[in-house]
């Protein structure tokens, strides 16, 4: 069973746990001695469940059962053994409130976790004493059926619980995010790239000017949008490696400011284009000029980083592609980015013509905030690329989707055959080659999976490395601050940016991410500046700059320390972002002069 199965089946059961404690209370109160009978019998039955599906949860990591074992089992655990022996030694009259202290008890360990999520600390255990205190004290005072001591009850278990409200939410108040006791020797603005491109590379210049524009999408819809030059997605930056990239950003209309981020390049940090971190947001009739040598061949994409979860999804995005410099051949190369505008998925062209026999390379690039699912008909293919890096001998596909996250690229690469073949996004016709709607059901193919696809081939390091940085970053969903104010976040370790503590490094460390998704969405995790390795892959070594992290998931990566900055370090769906996901990967000795500015 999966480990999201598991939860789910965990939340149910606690679920019933509720309701037949409950049930068994109410029964009780209400002199309905049989049915209070079987109900406890049942939620003895329920708890003792319970206990199994946690225990086998507990198998896929402390993270996804740390409350349940330190609170919620032991609470209704405790009270419903009391419950049920005081129900055969002295009878249900006697038995009502402890049976209500057993439901209280299951209700606040079903219901508190899941607002303030991983981890829990003594604080919230304290509150959730004390409800489970409070509640029972009312019980006994409406049943009037209790020990008659439990009155004296009221005055601590509030307390308690005013404690633990102290204690508890210390971890919502701002935290100061950095945490390199190192002295900064290096701003961040001094990080930038050369001015020459390498030998036998040329320069080549772009102006981007940021502005508010009606775009018209390929259905001809006509829609308002943001965008770089009155289009998008933007211009495509296209370079061949070694080059030097120079671009021009304006911004002639857009109030909250723009930059560009390379996503998935791995630029000097202070062409990163991160506001607040490696740079001032442009502001209308503001420039900033990005430098960067084109030393990483594959398929890219560029997008504004400020409000970036508005930007971007208004249109704020462009793509950048590098090829080799040694001269392949030619054929089709499209470059699709999917991108939702208003509801309509869109990838630009929709018909192309290509002549067979021809090599076809498509470039599929996930602009949005969730994943899409791919899907080619007509032809088998293989997967070239991901996230812009080479796989190792991928085989032929077909018949399978592609799931692509949010933010990453896949390179389809296939020979065209003679008859039309048929690009789906999430089993919709979006793109046809020689041939008007193909009409393909791919709504039943099976997923590939990419971490056992293509060969091994060495890699600089692997699972068995020794790591000079570890680091454990639990997704979950809880009560935090997020840039001041609270709100229900989307956290790391039970915390939002700002407050979540910077990831220091220092320049050659090996640094190993553990990132598991405890919550019930799918977070694809992006880290800038650096590609990581998949630790564990069994096929391909596989370099990905984004990866969806589902829930119940555990993935493990690593990379090398080896380009020193600020990194942001984040959820790509740039709305979990924007409530809190968001932290930074410092080198020590690394600072920015700059503020923390908005996302
Ligand atoms: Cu494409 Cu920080 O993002
Ligand atoms: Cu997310």
């Amino acid at each position: 069973m999966s480990t999201f199965s598991l939860i789910a089946v965990d939340l149910l059961v606690a679920f019933l746990c509720v309701v037949a404690w409950l049930g068994a209370a109410i029964t009780a109160a209400t002199g309905r001695g049989v049915a209070a009978r079987i109900l406890t019998a049942s939620a003895v039955a329920v708890t003792l469940l319970r206990l199994a599906v946690v225990l086998a949860l507990a198998g896929r990591g402390w993270w996804f059962v740390q409350d349940k074992v330190t609170l919620g089992l032991p609470l209704v655990g405790l009270a419903g053994a009391v419950a049920a022996g005081v129900l055969v030694t002295k009878g249900v009259a006697k038995a009502v409130v402890p049976l209500f202290a057993a439901g209280f008890s299951a209700t606040v360990g079903l219901i508190l976790p899941l607002l303030w999520g991983y981890p829990q600390n003594a604080g919230q255990a304290m509150i959730s004493l004390s409800l489970v205190g409070v509640a029972t004290v009312a019980a006994w005072r409406f049943t009037s059926s209790g020990p008659v001591r439990a009155g004296r009850l009221l005055a601590p278990a509030i307390a308690l619980g005013v404690a633990g409200v102290g204690l508890g939410f210390l971890p919502l108040q701002q935290v100061s995010a950095d945490s390199s006791a190192a002295p900064i020797t290096t701003d961040v603005a001094s990080l930038r790239g050369p001015s020459v491109p390498a030998p036998g590379g040329s320069v080549r210049r772009f102006e981007l000017a940021a502005q508010k524009a009606t775009v018209t999408l390929a259905s001809g819809t006509r829609t308002e949008a943001w965008t770089y030059n009155k289009t998008s997605p933007g211009p495509e930056i296209a370079a061949v490696e070694g080059d030097l990239l120079e671009v021009t950003l304006t911004n002639v209309d857009i109030e909250s400011g723009v930059t560009l981020h390379w996503h998935g390049y791995d630029v000097p940090n202070a062409e990163d284009g991160a506001p607040g971190v490696t740079q001032e947001a442009v502001l209308p009739g503001g420039r900033h000029v990005y430098r960067f040598l084109a030393n990483q061949v594959g398929t890219y994409w560029y997008h504004t980083h400020q409000v970036s979860s508005e930007g971007v999804r208004k249109g704020l995005f462009g793509t950048l592609i590098v090829k080799p410099r040694a001269a392949v051949a030619e054929g089709a190369d499209l470059v699709l980015p999917i991108h939702t505008f208003d509801g309509e998925v869109t990838l630009g062209t929709p018909e192309r013509t290509v002549p067979s026999g021809e090599p076809v390379r498509l470039r599929v690039i996930n602009t949005d905030n969730t994943p899409h699912r791919i899907t080619l008909a007509g032809t088998d293919f293989r997967v070239t690329a991901a996230d812009g890096n080479d796989l190792h001998e991928p085989g032929p596909v077909s018949g399978k989707a592609l799931r692509l996250a949010a933010g990453a690229r896949y390179d389809l690469s296939f020979t065209m055959p003679g008859n039309p073949v048929a690009l789906l996004v999430d089993d919709g016709l979006s793109l046809s080659l020689n041939g008007a709607a193909v009409v393909a059901d791919t709504s039943g193919w099976s997923e590939l999976d990419l971490l056992s696809y293509g060969t091994p081939a060495p890699t600089p390091f692997g699972p068995g490395s020794r790591f000079d940085r570890d680091f454990t970053l639990v997704l979950d969903r809880g009560l935090a601050m997020v840039e001041g104010a609270p709100m229900f976040a989307h956290t790391v370790n039970g915390l939002g940016y700002p407050n979540i503590p910077s990831q220091v490094v220092r320049e050659g460390d090996l640094v190993r991410f553990t990132v598991v998704n405890r919550g019930i969405e799918t977070h694809p995790w992006h880290l800038h500046g650096h590609r990581v390795l998949v630790l564990g892959a069994r096929g391909s070594p596989l370099w990905l700059d984004t990866f969806d992290v589902r829930p119940g998931e555990v993935w493990r990566v690593a990379f090398r320390a080896s380009n020193p900055g600020m990194w942001m370090n984040h959820c790509h769906n740039l709305d979990h972002a924007e409530q809190g996901m968001v932290l930074h990967l410092a080198y020590e000795g690394v600072g920015s002069t700059m503020s923390h500015a908005a996302h």
